[in-house]
C-alpha cells in the first residue's frame, strides 16, 4: 500500500493567508494540518508516500523535508496546474505502479486516525472505497448515494440538488483499478479531473465501490471558519506543558502549553490554548481555544478563540475573538490618543470591527 497526499491546489477560500503559504501548512494548534495528515498515513505502516504539490511546493518541500524526521519516504510530484484530484492520480501513475493506495487531500484534519477506514477497504478490497460524513448542507462537496449493504449508487461533484446529506471526505482507497477510470473522463464545468467523476465511472462499469460513514471528527480546512472550529476540536486535548517561563503575576488556568523560550508576564492564560516558542505575552489576557504561534508579541491585549500565526503582533487591542492573524502581521492601537482608525489591509482580508 502506498499513499498520495494532495498538496497542491489554490485555497482561494482561504485568502489571504493561501496569498503567502500552501494552505495544508496552516497550523492547528501550532502543527501544520499536512503533518496530521502524514502522521495518520504512517498510523497505517504506510510510509511510501506520493505528495503532489503545485506552485507553492518549495514551501511544503521546507516544511516535511523528504518525510525522514516523521519516518516517512517522500516522493514529490509536480502539477503543473490545479487540474483536478483525477488529474494527479494520472501524474502519478509511475510512482503508483499497481498497488493499493489511500488518497488523501492534504487540507483535511482528520484526528481520530483513518485506521478504521483502512480496514473496512482491507476487507473487502473493492475497486475503490470512499468515506462519506452526513452533513447539513452537503452542496460544497462530491455527495453520494449508498444502497443498503454501503454499495455506492451514484456519486455528484457538488450537485445545485443533493440527493443525500452524505458528503464525500478526502479519504479515498483504491485498488489499481482507478487508473482506467481517471484517462476514461473528461474535465468538469470547473474544469478539472474529478475524482468523484473518476470513482461514478467505476460505478456505471459495474465496478465494486463501496462506501463507510465515518464516526471520528472531520473537518476539510478549506475556509476561517473551519480553520477555527477545528483549532477548537484539536486544542480539547491539549496535553499541558510548561516548557517556556510564567512570572508569579501571571496566572494559567485549565490546560495550557507555553513552549520553549516563551514568556508570560503578567498575564492570563485560559486553556486550552497553546503559546508558540519564543513568543511574548506581557499584560494580556488569553482566553481558551486560542493559539498564538512562535515568535508573537501580545501586548496589553484580550482575546480568545483565535489564531496568530508566527512573528504576528497584538498590541493594546481588547476583547479579540474568532480572529486569525497571518504571519508577522500586526493588529493594534497607534499609541496616539487618534479618532480614526488606519487599516493596511492586504487583498481578500477581512476587517470587522463593533457596531
Ligand atoms: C474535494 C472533492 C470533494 C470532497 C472534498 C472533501 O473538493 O472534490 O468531492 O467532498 O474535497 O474535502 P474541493 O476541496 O476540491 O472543493
Amino acid at each position: 500500500m502506498k499513499a498520495l497526499v494532495l498538496a497542491g491546489g489554490s485555497g482561494t477560500r482561504l485568502r489571504p493567508f493561501s496569498y503567502s503559504m500552501p494552505k495544508q501548512l496552516i497550523p492547528i494548534a501550532n502543527t501544520p494540518v499536512l503533518e496530521y495528515v502524514l502522521r495518520n498515513i504512517l498510523d497505517l505502516g504506510v510510509t511510501e508516500i506520493g505528495v503532489i504539490v503545485g506552485d507553492r511546493g518549495p514551501e511544503i518541500r521546507q516544511a516535511i523535508g523528504d518525510g525522514s524526521q516523521f519516518g516517512a519516504q517522500l516522493t514529490y510530484i509536480p502539477q503543473e496546474a490545479p487540474l483536478g484530484l483525477a488529474h494527479t492520480v494520472a501524474i502519478a501513475r509511475d510512482f503508483l505502479g499497481d498497488d493499493d493506495f489511500v488518497m488523501y487531500l492534504g487540507d483535511n484534519m482528520l484526528p481520530d486516525g483513518i485506521a478504521g477506514i483502512a480496514e473496512e477497504f482491507a476487507a473487502h478490497r473493492p475497486a475503490a472505497h470512499v468515506v462519506v460524513y452526513k452533513v447539513p448542507d452537503p452542496r460544497a462537496f462530491g455527495v453520494a448515494e449508498l444502497g443498503p449493504g454501503g454499495e455506492v449508487l451514484r456519486l455528484v461533484e457538488k450537485p445545485q440538488q443533493p440527493r443525500s446529506d452524505l458528503a464525500l471526505m478526502g479519504v479515498y482507497f483504491f485498488t489499481a483499478a482507478i487508473h482506467e477510470a481517471v484517462q476514461a473522463i473528461e474535465p468538469s464545468a470547473r474544469g478539472e479531473l474529478e475524482i468523484t467523476d473518476a470513482i461514478q465511472w467505476l460505478v456505471s462499469s459495474g465496478a465494486d465501490v463501496r462506501a463507510g460513514q465515518y464516526e471520528g471528527y472531520w473537518k476539510d480546512t478549506g475556509n476561517v471558519e473551519d480553520v477555527l472550529e477545528c483549532n477548537r476540536h484539536i486544542l480539547e486535548s491539549l496535553k499541558p506543558a510548561v516548557d517556556g517561563e510564567v512570572d508569579d503575576a501571571s496566572e494559567l488556568v485549565g490546560p495550557v502549553i507555553v513552549e520553549e523560550g516563551a514568556r508570560i508576564v503578567r498575564s492570563r492564560i485560559e486553556g486550552p490554548a497553546i503559546i508558540g516558542a519564543g513568543t511574548v505575552v506581557e499584560d494580556s489576557h488569553i482566553g481558551a481555544h486560542t493559539s498564538i504561534g512562535r515568535g508573537c508579541a501580545v501586548t496589553g491585549s484580550r482575546l480568545e478563540y483565535s489564531i496568530a500565526l508566527d512573528g504576528a503582533s497584538v498590541t493594546g487591542v481588547q476583547g479579540l475573538r474568532s480572529s486569525v492573524i497571518g504571519r508577522s502581521a500586526s493588529v493594534g492601537t497607534s499609541g496616539q490618543s487618534t479618532d480614526h482608525y488606519r487599516l493596511v489591509v492586504g487583498d481578500h482580508t477581512r476587517v470587522e470591527v463593533a457596531a
